[in-house]
């Protein structure tokens, strides 16, 4: 049978997933010692059993990393068959090159850390930019679930003639599926990013004309925020009625929502790979799909 972890926080949804599996769920205790170190301990039987780690790495994506793992191979010292991570979103994606002299790329130190942790990795919608795939870069089995299907049909119940709006250039591989899904036309911005919080999106060039269209913003990940505010502020400076905002991964590093607001956003949504207030979308079914296959009997 197959058995399904939480990683602490991520309880509702190991529990949806689970149940879209008919697995079991195993609880486990966590806690810190005194002195910060982790404890981790397993509490029920996976002898024998597949085992799925459900949990996304943030906050605290390095602690929460070492739980991961603490917890994976007490799994295995317990008997478990093989133990996999469904981290639905996965942290350490976004530093895929050398931008300066003397930097790591982490986004491949990160990969090579999980492939000799867990047999295998479930994820939603990863930042890949400059890698185009997980597999160049992880050496364990590796899933994709989509979150595409599950904005098209948010989008499709809850906006009057949509029209797509992604950022940046590295947005169009997710407006692009979510277009293809609920039948919208989509366009794509330029963005300049200068720092952390410091970016400027250009174009579309002259007065927009979205013909009574209504724009939402779609991005993959809502950290900063300075994105779809700027985003947001570009589209109300070209006459574009207020934008409503998509994320996949509600990060929110920052405080965003009086900014967006104040740039005229209509409002933010999100899905839930990452527990926020603005999770609108459930994409437990995706999830449960990619890795249906990892699980036995
Ligand atoms: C960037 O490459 C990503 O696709 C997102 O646009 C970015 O992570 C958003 O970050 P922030 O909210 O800090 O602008």
């Amino acid at each position: 049978m197959a058995v399904v972890i939480a990683v602490p926080g991520n309880e509702d949804q190991a529990a949806q997933v689970a149940s879209k599996l008919g697995a079991g769920v195993v609880k486990v205790e966590v806690r810190q010692f005194p002195d910060g170190e982790i404890y981790v301990r397993v509490d029920g039987d996976v002898r024998g059993h597949d085992v799925a780690l459900v949990g996304s790495l943030y906050p605290n994506p390095a602690e929460r990393f070492l739980t991961i793992t603490f917890l994976a191979q007490t799994a295995r010292d317990l008997g478990a068959r093989k133990v996999g991570l469904v981290a639905p979103y996965l942290a350490f994606m976004r530093q895929d090159n050398v931008f300066n002299p003397g930097e790591g790329v982490t986004s491949k130190y990160f990969a090579q850390l999980v492939s000799s942790t867990v047999d295998w990795l479930v994820t939603v919608d990863p930042h890949l930019h400059r890698h185009s795939s997980l597999e160049g870069l992880y050496t364990i089995p590796t899933t994709i679930a989509r979150s595409a299907p599950a904005i098209a049909k948010w989008i499709s119940s809850e906006v009057q003639h949509p029209i797509l709006v992604g950022p940046d250039a590295e947005s169009v591989q997710w407006v692009s599926a979510v277009a293809d899904s609920c039948g919208a036309p989509f366009i794509i911005l330029e963005k300049t990013r200068r720092g952390d919080r410091d970016v400027e999106i250009s174009g579309p060039p002259g007065h927009l004309k979205l013909n009574g269209h209504t724009p939402v913003l779609i991005d993959d990940i809502v950290s900063t925020g300075k994105t779809l505010i700027e985003a947001t502020r570009r589209l109300r400076a070209a006459g574009s009625a207020a934008p409503m905002c998509v994320a996949i991964h509600a990060v929110f590093a920052d405080a965003v929502l009086d900014d967006l607001k104040s740039a005229g956003a209509a409002g933010i949504v999100t899905c839930d790979t990452i527990v926020h207030a603005s999770n609108k979308i459930e994409v437990c079914e995706s999830i449960a799909e990619a890795a249906r296959p990892y699980l036995g009997d």
